[in-house]
């Protein structure tokens, strides 16, 4: 994780929130090549769910929303973590996690001396176990008190009561309180889905782990509607669905780089159900960290449109015409975190290897995931020339994908450069390419272009680039078009 974060600082990806001021702890501003990143997961994800399928559409809805919503929803009452509190140091810890920290003591059998101890072990010195604060191992812990996640603010400028909501902690309820305007307006038959992108907000009592867990993240979150009394291939709607979105859920991540043995599914046990969920699915990565969620499918069955009905009054049904009645459809909700997706796309990526007796460091990223598409790097800054058609095919490029142009070191050192951000090609453009009329050579038009992954060099005319990374970048073999040119 320590090389990940140092990386992505050093080469613009992500850097602390608020540096200068000493940082915040949870919070995470997405550098230029962060957010070229972030911004093509979100592409992806949207072209591949909202765009190319029949059966969704999309949605915007605002942070900020009725107060009741998180009535109805469930968050009031029940978004909350048992919390302990140090009555001396009072340091604030959840109640499930304290014992899975290591503890400081002041052992008593060594004259007080103070120890760091592993979670879970007695002190190897006098035999105690942790009673006492695990951070500052001198105050007494209050019993546990439920705190709420969600961040309190106020609409208008009265604080009061009257005024107060919240900043949302899932993008979710505002596809259902939707759910009749988009259906209505849309003219939707079951089984059809909402799919959003934006911000949620939790406090977060334990954020960390770099943008693992932090108290301002992005989902992409899809409310798939179905009809309950239907069944698919002699399964009930809802148990069909689910089924099928946590295969194509598991599919999408592994279509853009993740690998297999880094993925796995877990199934969450009765007692850690959400209070709206009949079945829900993890699917966890291998992340620096070890094992963990990296998105959520859940059956969260007619809870939350039935909710919404009661406490709004509005009905929120369906008009079954085949069977002549009204229906409450069932959601299965695939629910991931764009910045947990960024994070293991990246730990994905990252490889470290010799050549040629020196340490490269890449980022192996599918295609369509780098920030940077194409490296555009002139051998001679020197010559005029050069640089001025360096220019050329940056600009000519730039109008179709993000791409750089950088002179600012040998070219060892750029190439190096581009493969530790990702840059799957790099286009050099030498003397060849424009001729030496001293030397009575005439030019080529042609330039190199250089794969990330296999370090293999190809010369191809400058007029066939577009089509050359059209095919490159949408899936197209490097193999196939080095054999075109070569
Ligand atoms: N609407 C369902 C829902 O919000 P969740 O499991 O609480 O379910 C879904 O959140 C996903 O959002 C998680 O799998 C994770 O990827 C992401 N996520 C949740 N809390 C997060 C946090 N504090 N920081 C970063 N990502 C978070």
């Amino acid at each position: 994780m320590d090389t990940l974060v140092s990386l992505s600082k050093r080469r613009g990806f992500i850097f602390q929130s608020s540096e200068i001021y000493g940082g915040t702890g949870s919070c995470w501003d997405y550098g230029p090549l962060g957010v070229e990143l972030k911004q093509n997961i979100k592409r992806l994800w949207w072209r591949d769910y909202i765009q190319r399928r029949p059966d969704m559409v999309g949605l915007d809805a605002s942070i900020l929303m009725h107060p009741t919503v998180w009535k109805a929803s469930g968050h009031v009452d029940n978004f909350t973590d048992p919390m302990v509190d140090c009555l001396e140091c009072r340091r604030r810890f959840r109640a499930d996690k304290v014992d899975e920290t290591p503890w400081v003591h002041y052992c008593a059998a060594t004259k007080g001396n103070k120890f760091t101890i592993p979670s879970g072990e007695p002190c190897s010195h006098c035999g105690e176990r942790r009673t006492l604060c695990p951070e500052c191992g001198k105050g007494s812990l209050t019993p546990p008190r439920q705190f709420n996640l969600m961040f309190k603010t106020f609409m208008g400028p009265v604080e009061e009561d009257a005024s107060q909501t919240y900043l949302r902690p899932e993008t979710a309820q505002g596809i259902f309180v939707n759910f009749d305007n988009v259906a209505q307006s849309m003219r939707r038959k079951l089984p059809f889905g909402i799919g959003q992108i934006g911000k949620a907000f939790r406090n977060e009592i334990t954020p960390g782990n770099f943008i693992f867990r932090t108290r301002e993240f992005e989902q992409m979150e899809i409310e798939y509607f179905v009809n309950p009394r239907d069944t698919v291939e002699g399964k009930p709607a809802d148990e069909y669905w689910h089924e099928r979105w946590i295969a194509d859920s598991l599919a999408w991540f592994q279509r853009y780089g993740l690998r297999a043995e880094n993925l796995r599914l877990r199934e969450h046990e009765k007692d850690e159900l959400a209070h709206y969920a009949k079945r829900t699915a993890d699917i966890e990565y291998r992340f620096p960290i070890g094992w963990s969620e990296l998105m959520g499918i859940a059956n969260r069955t007619d809870f939350d449109l039935k909710q919404h009905a009661q406490f709004s009054g509005k009905a929120l049904s369906y008009f079954d015409e085949e069977r002549k009645e009204h229906v409450v459809p069932y959601v299965i909700e695939p629910s991931a975190g764009v910045d947990r997706a960024l994070l293991a796309f990246l730990a994905d990526a990252y490889q470290e290897e010799e050549v040629r007796g020196e340490k490269r460091v890449v980022l192996r990223f599918h295609p369509e995931l780098a920030p940077v598409k194409v490296a555009i790097l002139p051998l001679l800054k020197k010559r005029d020339d050069v640089v001025r058609t360096a220019h050329a095919i940056r600009d000519t490029l730039a109008k179709h994908w993000t791409v750089v142009y950088d002179d600012t070191a040998a070219i060892g050192r750029l190439y190096r450069r581009q493969d530790e951000v990702g840059t799957p090609y790099c286009v050099t453009v030498d003397v060849q390419t424009v001729g030496d009329t001293d030397k009575g050579e005439s030019a080529d038009g042609k330039v190199t272009i250089r794969d990330r992954d296999s370090m293999e060099q190809v010369r191809v005319p400058i007029d066939a680039l577009p089509a050359v990374f059209l095919d490159l970048l949408s899936g197209g073999s490097w193999a196939a078009v080095a054999s075109r040119f070569p």
